[in-house]
């Protein structure tokens, strides 16, 4: 029997072990994907540890995506930029392999639910500067986005990723999002706001072409107040659900064999759980 599991601390909100347990059933596995809560001081001791513990790998939450990277003796290319890793495994060898699949997940998802959104090579524009902005920056370069305009309330953080990302990520002022949104063919919200207890993210899309999408990385609620007013103008909204089923996809394949499906099924299951469908 393959076992994985989520590390975490804490563990309990992690909607992993769904999405595991929906495919191991959905394919007949003889699996199991188990919640480990781990103290940060705990983590280098679990991780040594893995393959003694019956575990092929894991997925790894917060605290742990940092630490999870400097621990691993093979990093793929996708968690050295990010510098951060959520997917483990074991090698052959016994060797703590670390791969963040954020920005595959966000762009297989992008893909999927709005085709074609990179056709008029517009500048796409990014507001956050945490992880998940690090990831979604890689997923767009890599996928050819030629131009992005990057917003962070703390100006410095996106300064650094810029550096980080090189001359096709410019900085602007936060304050100066509702402007530059002209021209623009894709807005990513990649800060919290908007999920179930933040404040919404307060933006006018006045400026937005009517032809652009509109992407949120928050999926609860599933429809943010940013993805109604995207919608409610013509513009294509994508949420922030799909980025979170296929970023699950490759540690699946890797620990059970099998290249699981993102299918309408698996969606509306985890959907429910979010208090919508
Ligand atoms: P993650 O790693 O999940 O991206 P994070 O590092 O805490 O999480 O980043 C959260 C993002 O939401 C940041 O870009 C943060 O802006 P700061 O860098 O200025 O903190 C943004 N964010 C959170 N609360 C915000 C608020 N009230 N207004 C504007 N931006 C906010």
């Amino acid at each position: 029997m393959q076992r994985a599991c989520v590390i975490g601390w804490p563990v309990e909100h992690s909607r992993s072990p769904l999405i595991h347990l929906y495919w191991l059933k959905r394919y007949c596995i003889d699996g199991a994907y188990a919640k480990e809560a781990v103290r940060p001081e705990d983590l280098a001791e679990f991780l040594g540890s893995l393959g003694a513990q019956g575990y092929a790998g894991a997925n790894v939450t917060l605290p742990h995506k940092e630490a999870a990277l400097r621990l691993a003796a093979v990093v793929d290319e996708a968690a050295r930029t990010i510098g951060a890793a959520n997917t483990l495994w074991l090698d052959q060898a016994g060797r703590l392999c670390a791969s963040n699949t954020d920005s595959y997940g966000f762009i297989t998802n992008l893909n999927e639910q709005a085709p074609g959104w990179n056709e008029g090579r517009r500048p796409v524009m990014v507001l956050g500067a945490g992880g998940a902005a690090r990831a979604i920056l890689h997923g767009l370069l890599n996928e050819g986005a030629s131009r992005i305009l990057l917003a962070n309330r703390t100006r410095g953080r996106a300064e650094a990723l810029a550096q980080a990302f090189g001359p096709a990520v410019t900085v602007i002022d936060w304050e100066d999002r509702e402007r530059a949104l002209s021209g623009c063919g894709l807005l990513v919200n990649a800060t919290s706001l908007g999920m179930t207890g933040k404040e919404p993210l307060d933006i006018d899309l006045a400026a937005l072409p009517s032809e652009a999408v509109v992407a949120d990385i928050v999926y609860s609620p599933l429809e943010t107040r940013l993805l109604a007013s995207a919608r409610a103008r013509g513009n294509r909204a994508v949420d922030g659900l799909g980025m979170l089923l296929h970023q699950a996809v490759p540690g699946f394949e890797r620990w059970f064999g099998i290249r699981p499906e993102v299918t309408a099924e698996l969606t509306a299951y985890v959907a429910a759980t979010l208090g919508e469908k």
